[in-house]
């Protein structure tokens, strides 16, 4: 038997190989108790705190406009929590740490600019957080000074984007606003930038390396055919996306998974493709390029994209891997079920197509057939342009980086004040997201009017049973789920809309 070849990756700017027998080991137990690179911490161990914020950077062609992804020297350049993260998926990347951040030397002169704002504006106490947001600003940095690499006059992210990038991480001690005075002051300052074009050259050389494959315990196939197959051949096999959930189960959970197939180095899984009726979005896309591609065709989504999670874990995760999961407060079902989207399941060489609506069967119980995993989903281009009004709503109890009390996806199409078509999904009110039947049917073919919303209102309160449980009473959710109905009829109505941001209760205040 050939020895199964190792995971190699760039990390201070040189290869390492590490072997891949432990495949769920994560990327911060790597660096702090194989490597004592302690400078990366560690808070919650569940993506939520940011302490631990990496940066991985990839060969990449282009990144979606709109993704808070950096694209410079041919690299795509992502924050991502190295806590959830498995070791193995840094197969043919970089790994850089707060630690390769200053100037060159074992005692640098020069700090990142994002080190040294951070000092001038006293944004650390304890210091605790202070890598994690070391990290996330040098990825801020780097996607700036790509900007006016490119265009001189690229204005710089002003603070409530600066709030939005720096959403998944949390200081328990210094306050936000030194910290954001510290980004608004780091992008006007220049100094030692990341190693991007030397890393560039490093992993043109590492491409050539064989995909790591240990049978019985670890594969990383880079194409679709080498999928399917594992996948048929293995029907019992985990697949592992961005692990944003699956990482939980060992971290928290303390779960084995047994054997496991990683599918975020399959090329034609990482692509959006724009067809003439539908936008396709492959299985490995990450949830911050999924969102900021489907913001594009329908702008109502910015608020979601924005509240979805926090970037480290919109960088890993994918839209798929949260349709797929299965949960019923997912935030990407309801919409894309609102949407009209459609799932490409695919067996070996066998493909089919179901809706998504179709795809959740019970709790935690999907259409997925042993051997079987979802390739794509499909959104058809049902956007303003052709008549449909698309909302979509997050109710929680902070309003970044939480989990949704209830989530809800609208899709409506006027013909003159008459409602021709309507979809209403809504996740956290049942065992699966599903559509709101009854309170379409109140909906569809009526003028679009109070007395028609007032029916939709009351057929909605026979739709769902909803449960109470530590985020919401089930009189809350039913109360909810007909207030956001009710603000699709205020910014919908015929006469006097309100614009939908004035009907939210939840708007951040300033910092
Ligand atoms: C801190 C934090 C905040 C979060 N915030 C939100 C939020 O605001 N809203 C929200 O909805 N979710 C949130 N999540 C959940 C999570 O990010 C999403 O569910 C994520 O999209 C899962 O994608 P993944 O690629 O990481 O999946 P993985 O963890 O890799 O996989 C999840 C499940 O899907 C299966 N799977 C993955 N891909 C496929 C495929 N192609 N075919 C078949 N099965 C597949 C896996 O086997 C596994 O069972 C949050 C998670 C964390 C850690
Ligand atoms: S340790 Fe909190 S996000 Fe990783
Ligand atoms: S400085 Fe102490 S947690 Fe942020």
């Amino acid at each position: 038997m050939p020895e199964p070849s190792p995971i190699r990756f760039l990390f201070r700017g040189q290869p390492v190989a590490v072997p891949a027998d432990t495949p769920t080991r994560t990327v911060l137990q790597w660096l702090r108790e194989d490597r004592q690179a302690c400078g990366t911490k560690e808070g919650c161990a569940e993506g939520d705190c940011g302490a631990c914020t990496v940066l991985v950077a990839e060969l990449a062609e282009q990144v979606p406009d709109g993704t808070q992804a950096v694209l410079s020297h041919g690299l795509a350049v992502r924050p991502v929590n190295a806590c959830i993260r498995f070791l193995p998926t840094l197969h043919g990347k970089a790994l850089l740490t707060v630690e390769d951040l200053a100037g060159p030397g074992p005692t640098p002169t020069a700090l990142h600019p994002a080190q040294q704002a951070l000092v001038d504006c006293h944004g650390a106490q304890c210091g605790f957080c202070t890598p994690g947001f070391v990290m996330t600003l040098a990825a801020v940095h780097e996607a700036h000074q790509a900007r006016q690499d490119l265009h001189p006059a690229a204005t710089p992210p002003g603070r409530a984007a600066l709030a939005d990038a720096l959403s998944g991480n949390l200081c328990r001690c210094t306050g936000y606003r030194p910290i954001l005075d510290a980004a608004q002051q780091m992008l006007g300052q220049t100094g030692p930038r990341l190693p991007l074009a030397s890393l560039r050259d490093q992993l043109l050389a590492l491409q050539a390396e064989p995909a790591v494959e240990i049978a019985g315990q670890v594969h990383l196939p880079r194409d679709l055919a080498t999928l399917a197959r594992l996948r048929a051949e293995r029907p019992r096999a985990r697949l592992v996306a961005g692990a944003t959930d699956v990482g939980l189960w060992i971290t928290k959970q303390m779960r084995e998974l047994g054997e496991l197939i990683f599918l975020g180095d399959v090329a034609e899984l990482r692509r959006i493709e724009t067809g003439s009726d539908a936008l396709r979005i492959g299985a490995a896309v990450t949830l911050e390029d999924a969102w900021a591609t489907l913001t594009r065709h329908w702008p109502s989504l910015h608020e979601m994209h924005r509240r979805f999670a926090g970037p480290p874990v919109r960088h890993a995760g994918t839209l798929v891997g949260n349709l797929a999961n299965g949960s019923p407060i997912g935030d990407g079902a309801p919409v894309l079920i609102a949407l009209g989207a459609r799932l490409v399941l695919r067996h070996g060489e066998a493909q089919r197509t179901l809706p998504l609506r179709d795809f959740y069967l019970d709790y935690m119980k999907n259409a997925l057939e042993p051997g079987e995993f979802v390739e794509a989903v499909e959104v058809p281009f049902q956007t303003r342009d052709t008549g449909w009004i698309t909302q979509a709503h997050k109710i929680s109890k902070r309003s970044d980086c939480d989990i949704s009390a209830v989530s809800a996806g609208f899709a409506l199409r006027l013909a003159g004040d008459t409602v021709a078509e309507a979809r209403l999904a809504y996740g956290g009110l049942a065992a699966t997201v599903r559509r709101a039947a009854g309170a379409e049917a109140a909906l569809v073919g009526q003028p679009w009017t109070e007395a028609t919303l007032r029916a939709a209102q009351t057929a909605l309160a026979s739709d769902f049973n909803p449960l109470t449980d530590l985020r919401a009473s089930a009189d809350y959710r039913r109360h909810t789920a007909a207030a956001l109905l009710e603000r699709l009829w205020l910014s919908t109505r015929p006469v006097d809309p309100v614009p939908v941001e004035q009907l939210r209760v939840d708007l951040r205040a300033p910092v």
